[in-house]
């Protein structure tokens, strides 16, 4: 399945509430999950939303591993996830400064501190069309967040509440690289 190009903040497709995916496992879907994995792993990327790659529908995926932004230890690994039509259920009150990035945001090459809640509750339809529900904390929560808002339309600049924490990709890349 083709890598798409990951379109960046300005399209107006970043700014649209994405439509509800009416068959999980219709192979359009499937096709739109598949190039968004592929997509996703080329670009370095620890979660992608849909119309990133130019569809404006309610898919998601996920997968932590080492990109060249962020060395993860083995033990936060996180296989790749399917998310279709996600929505989130519970959050937690506490909220928690970590920094992010974002693949449609990379072109202009800004990273920054975004407050969010520590963990969440999501239920979703994964690749077979199952429902599930899934409690997540930590980076998987904050990654899951940031991708749901891109179905909504906001990108993390949206919620920058400390624009002292902006930073740009080559002292992120730069400091990843000194460990
Ligand atoms: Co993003």
């Amino acid at each position: 399945m083709p890598v798409r190009h990951t379109v960046q903040l300005g399209d107006p497709v970043i700014r649209l509430r994405a439509q509800e995916v009416a068959d999980p496992v219709s192979p359009e879907t499937q096709a739109i999950v598949q190039d968004l994995i592929d997509s996703m792993r080329a670009d370095n990327l620890v979660g992608m939303a849909a119309p990133q790659i130019g569809e404006s529908v309610r898919v998601i995926v996920t997968e932590i591993r080492s990109t060249i932004y962020r060395e993860k230890s083995p033990e936060e690994f996180d296989a790749a996830r399917v998310f279709i039509n996600p929505e989130i259920t519970h959050v937690s009150e506490k909220l928690v400064p970590d920094r992010e990035g974002c693949g449609s945001v990379a072109r202009a090459g800004i990273f920054a501190d975004v407050p969010r809640p520590e963990s969440v509750t999501v239920r979703a339809f994964d690749q077979k069309g199952e429902s599930f529900e899934l409690e997540a904390d930590g980076l998987l929560a904050r990654i899951i967040q940031h991708e749901v808002d891109h179905l909504d339309g906001v990108v993390f600049l949206d919620r920058v509440t400390d624009m002292r924490t902006l930073i740009g990709r080559d002292a992120v890349i730069a400091a990843q690289k000194k460990g």
